[in-house]
């Protein structure tokens, strides 16, 4: 399928494309012949992240609107909030970041240190709410102010997920395929346009995508890629989508949003005992214990190439001390 994205406004924000790292020790580990490692995760800006190719089209629309403001949503942790306060930053726009303790998680490192520091190093305003009433309050107030004040307010959806930001991951598919024609993609799915956009792009292929959920049960998180897949397509003027190839598997979730399990931690240091390469908790470690279950059970076929894709959250890691200490100690060999 052919795919035109030139139509949609576009801002330049990382560097593209990324790399696709073999990674033989941890294929090995896996019991597989080859994977790939997608690396979104250092793709620029902000320290990097899959966020970064939905502002390329949320900011580029925003920009072209005349926006001089943008008001985004998420957890404290939020690497969403995280990059579009860098992107604001290098394009010169205020950035308000209203964000919701929505995790069980406290103490220092989860209140100040990762996302929640770069936050503030970016430039961004942060308003703390402890539910959705008060996230709407905020909401309310900042667009009171901007409108007082005479900015223009471009408002983006959590994890920047809409069929506009969801046009990045349609264009990151095709920069993979590019790269190398995989039988399997493995990503992380969370507020859904990664896996939306991916999907649409591997319309009419035989190439399977397998999304793995970090908070959703696996029929909630169907029915969010399936809605934002065929908003995709309508926006882009194609047939509502298939998703014949698609899969999605809810084992690696565990408790819920922001808390990682055993298996997480397990998977996030054989990625780096093998790779070198970091992963986060929340989503790319969940990810990833998805990957290593459905590896060495035999759901993936070991012949396969398979692509796993790193979407960042790195500074994600530094938030879960002490957590993150036991966790290794725990995995000591
Ligand atoms: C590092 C990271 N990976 C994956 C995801 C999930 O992507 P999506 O929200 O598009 O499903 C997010 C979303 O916040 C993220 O920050």
């Amino acid at each position: 399928m052919t795919i035109d994205l030139a139509e949609f406004p576009r801002v330049q924000l990382g560097h593209w494309p990324t790399p696709l790292d073999p990674a033989p020790r941890l294929a090995a580990a896996l019991g597989l012949h080859r994977l790939l490692i997608k690396r979104d995760d250092v793709s620029g800006l902000g320290l990097g992240g899959n966020k970064l190719r939905k502002l390329e089209f949320l900011l580029g629309r925003a920009m072209a609107d005349g926006a001089t403001q943008v008001i985004t949503f998420g957890a404290l942790q939020t690497n969403h909030g995280r990059l579009t306060a860098a992107a604001c930053a290098r394009l010169g726009l205020r950035c308000d970041l209203v964000l919701t303790r929505d995790v069980p998680r406290s103490g220092a490192a989860y209140e100040r240190s990762g996302n929640m520091a770069l936050h503030g190093v970016f430039g961004a305003n942060t308003h703390i709410s402890e539910n959705e009433h008060e996230v709407a309050e905020t909401c309310r107030r900042l667009l009171a102010e901007a409108a007082d004040a005479g900015r223009t307010v471009c408002t983006i959806p959590v994890g920047g997920s809409n069929a506009l930001g969801a046009l990045g991951y349609v264009s990151a598919a095709r920069e993979l395929l590019d790269q190398v024609k995989p039988d399997r993609i493995v990503t992380p799915v969370g507020s859904a346009g990664t896996a939306a956009g991916i999907a649409v792009a591997l319309e009419g292929s035989d190439i399977r995508l397998d999304a793995a959920c970090v908070s959703r049960a696996a029929a909630d998180s169907l029915v969010k890629i399936s809605d934002l897949a065929i908003e995709t397509t309508d926006l882009m003027g194609l047939p509502a989508p298939t998703l014949a190839n698609l899969r999605v598997d809810d084992r690696a979730v565990g408790p819920g949003y922001g808390i990682p399990t055993p298996d997480v931690w397990a998977a996030l240091t054989l990625f780096a005992r093998t790779e070198g390469i970091t992963l986060d908790p929340v989503y790319t470690g969940k990810a990833a214990a998805y990957l290593r279950s459905a590896a060495l059970s035999g759901e993936i076929d070991p012949d396969e190439t398979v692509v796993f894709l790193h979407t960042g959250g790195h500074p994600g890691l530094f938030a879960y001390e002490p957590e993150l200490t036991e966790a290794i100690r725990d995995q000591a060999d």
